[in-house]
């Protein structure tokens, strides 16, 4: 692959100009969503598309979700059905994927959804994504900006560090403020399926649809659901009450040893806004990681599932 001149574009109507022009030409744009970093191309354009997995280094099979400026854009895709209405209406523009029945003849790639027949949908709230959107004006197939099975990108600098030379630029906007990925549920039966815990509380989605998800279900095997993904390059061990010589502790609340806290007051909403910036910081390649408990509930799932395959044996 030659190397590319990696724009980095202002968050400014100069840079959405830009950015808006390289995707309409084929390319690929990191821009900041409220959750990551996503890594952008037109989801119609096969060849587009097919340039974000040479530049993660991601598996064909594992499909991409589709980012949206307008919920009402959605139809054109998918089935919709009230319990999409219901959810979209709730919690979109926000950290929520929805996972429905892909429409015959829809224009996307089948490059974005794997040949499955079903399509990942998002409308994010973070408003220079939202901004892009609208200017580019079509649907955007984006991943997690970094290399794939690497720790996700919550800034500008992550995305240089892991994929410059191979995309065309990166609309820089700061920190992420949520910081670990959307929840994802599966909505292509009639049991309303958690796929990924992330940024938006399940509690929160159980209490707008008045029922349970289910969290099995006959759904692909997807990398982000692979035992080992999100990995940093040194060892990490879960659960750590305290510091094993050698090691560097990830604290979570009054951890007194710890080399950096999430949320020294224990607050869930911080450490995941926190943890993959921490994580990228804390690696230092060498330095085994151990990581406070943190508590199974709200966002303390998405942390946990993260850290759960940051600590998984490598293959
Ligand atoms: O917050 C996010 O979701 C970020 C930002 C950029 O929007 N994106 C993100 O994308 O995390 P990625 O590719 O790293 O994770 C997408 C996940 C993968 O685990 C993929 O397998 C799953 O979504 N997925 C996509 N389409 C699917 C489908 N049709 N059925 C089941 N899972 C699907
Ligand atoms: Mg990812």
């Amino acid at each position: 692959m030659t190397e590319l001149a990696t724009l980095r574009l202002d968050a400014d109507d100069r840079g959405l100009d830009r950015a808006a022009a390289i995707l309409g030409a084929g390319g690929l744009v990191a821009f900041p969503t409220e959750t990551v970093y996503g890594l952008g191309a037109d989801a119609r354009n096969g060849r587009a598309v097919a340039r974000i997995f040479a530049a993660k280094g991601r598996p064909r099979f594992n499909p991409l979700i589709v980012h949206l400026a307008e919920a009402q854009a959605a139809r054109a895709f998918v089935a919709w059905s009230d319990k999409a209405e219901t959810l979209a209406t709730r919690f979109w523009p926000g950290p929520l994927t929805l996972v429905l029945p892909l429409l015959p003849g829809s224009p996307i790639s089948p490059l974005v959804t794997a040949d499955l027949p079903s399509l990942a949908l998002r409308v994010p709230a973070h408003p220079l994504a939202r901004a892009l959107l609208r200017r580019f004006g079509g649907p955007v197939a984006a991943p997690s900006a970094n290399p794939s099975g690497r720790i996700s990108p919550t800034n500008a600098d992550h995305v240089a560090a892991g994929l410059s030379g191979r995309i065309e630029a990166i609309l820089d906007g700061g920190p992420c403020p949520v910081g670990v990925e959307s929840t994802i549920v599966g909505l292509t039966d009639d049991i309303p399926r958690l796929l990924r815990p992330g940024g938006l509380a399940s509690e929160e989605i159980e209490a707008a649809l008045g029922c349970p998800l289910a969290t099995s279900g006959p759904e692909v095997t997807a990398p982000g659901q692979l035992a080992s993904h999100y990995a940093p390059t040194a060892p990490v061990r879960l659960n750590a009450t305290g510091k094993r010589p050698g090691e560097r502790l990830l604290g979570f609340g009054a951890a007194a040893e710890a080399d950096l806290n999430l949320s020294p007051g224990g607050d869930l909403t911080e450490a995941a806004a926190n943890l993959f910036a921490m994580l990228h910081r804390i690696d230092d390649g060498t330095a085994p990681i151990a990581v406070s408990p943190i508590p199974e509930t709200g966002l303390g799932r998405a942390i946990n599932d993260r850290l759960r395959r940051a600590a998984a044996p490598r293959d």
